[in-house]
């Protein structure tokens, strides 16, 4: 009678590259999530897929950051550097990588800063050449999660230009200004130098905003709409399945999946009864794909 079943290839995993060799540095906030550098990726990505993990998504450290965020979309970039050493390790995973500038930036803002502002139009341009050249290196995906207006429009236009119509955009179309992004960006080391999100990212309280959101980015050619975090989001999530016809993707985020593990280490909840509850009720509420730290852990359950 169970109405809902999570399956292995709901899952995507995110992954952190970070620069040297041998590195597997341990989130400290994200018990068993590491920064890699890529030749430990190129082993994590093959040994996620060999559990069953279908896709990855990839974020990336630097080893130096500017004001124009080069890093981004450099041919030797970090991110691009692992697309290419996963795309050899494990050739059947699906690989996505996110498009964004704040970890690549000295300010820690997701688009180019002039005079204290984050400017709209310039961060378009950076942002699309981002994706083509994470498209060049091999990703199957780009995921832009800068929150610039049009920014999925840009990028459908330059990848189409550069002759990549065949990769496409997983939208972070609904993605609010939120705390649970906390350990994250001890992990992407991109929390911004001054000023917060605000501008950019959602209002928590808003749901119409939503909707506008998302009808852009669908008008702009997105292929995947994604809400992001997930579990306090239930109700956007649902309401978009309902609204589109675009398969849904929702990210439960680094600070979801650290209040899990806290509480379970302190042996006040069951981690795999919440971890299990909490990624069915991602998908009960609408959700195709769901990003998730637990990723490996909940294929693990599953195929127990
Ligand atoms: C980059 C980005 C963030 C996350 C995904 N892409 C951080 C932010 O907006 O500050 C958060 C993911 C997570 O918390 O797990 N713009």
């Amino acid at each position: 009678m169970r109405e809902t079943r999570l399956a292995a290839d709901d899952f995507i995993l995110p992954l952190f590259a970070c620069a040297g060799k041998n590195v597997r540095r341990e989130i400290a906030s994200m018990p068993g999530v590491y920064n890699l550098s890529v030749d430990e990726i190129a082993k994590e990505a093959a040994a996620a897929s060999e559990l069953g993990v279908k896709g990855i998504i990839l974020f990336g450290l630097p080893e130096a950051k500017d004001e124009a965020g080069t890093g981004a979309y450099h041919e030797q970039g970090i991110v691009q550097q692992a697309v290419r050493a996963v795309r050899e390790s494990a050739p059947e995973l699906v690989i996505m990588t996110d498009t964004c500038l704040c970890e690549y930036t000295s300010h820690g803002h997701c688009g180019v800063v002039r005079d204290g502002e984050v400017l709209n139009g310039p961060s378009l341009e950076l942002l699309a050449r981002t994706a083509v050249s994470q498209a060049e290196a091999g990703a199957d995906v780009v995921a832009p999660s800068a929150m610039m207006g049009g920014q999925v429009g840009a990028i459908r236009d330059a990848l189409d230009d550069a002759g990549f119509d065949q990769v496409a955009i997983l939208a972070y179309a609904v993605k609010y200004a939120s705390g649970f992004y906390g350990p994250f960006r001890e992990a992407a080391d991109s929390a911004p130098a001054f000023g917060d999100r605000r501008a950019y990212q959602m209002d928590v309280a808003n749901v119409r905003e939503a909707m506008y959101e998302a009808e852009l980015d669908y008008a702009e050619g997105a292929d995947i709409l994604m809400v992001k975090p997930a579990t306090c989001y239930l109700d956007i999530l649902k309401t978009l399945r309902e609204q589109f016809d675009l398969p849904m993707a929702a990210y439960h985020v680094s600070g979801e999946y650290a209040m899990i593990k806290a509480a379970a280490r302190n042996g006040w909840i069951d981690e795999q009864r919440v971890m299990m509850e909490t990624l069915t009720s991602i998908k009960r509420a609408g959700a195709d794909i769901i990003l998730t730290y637990y990723a490996r852990e909940a294929i693990r359950v599953l195929s127990s």
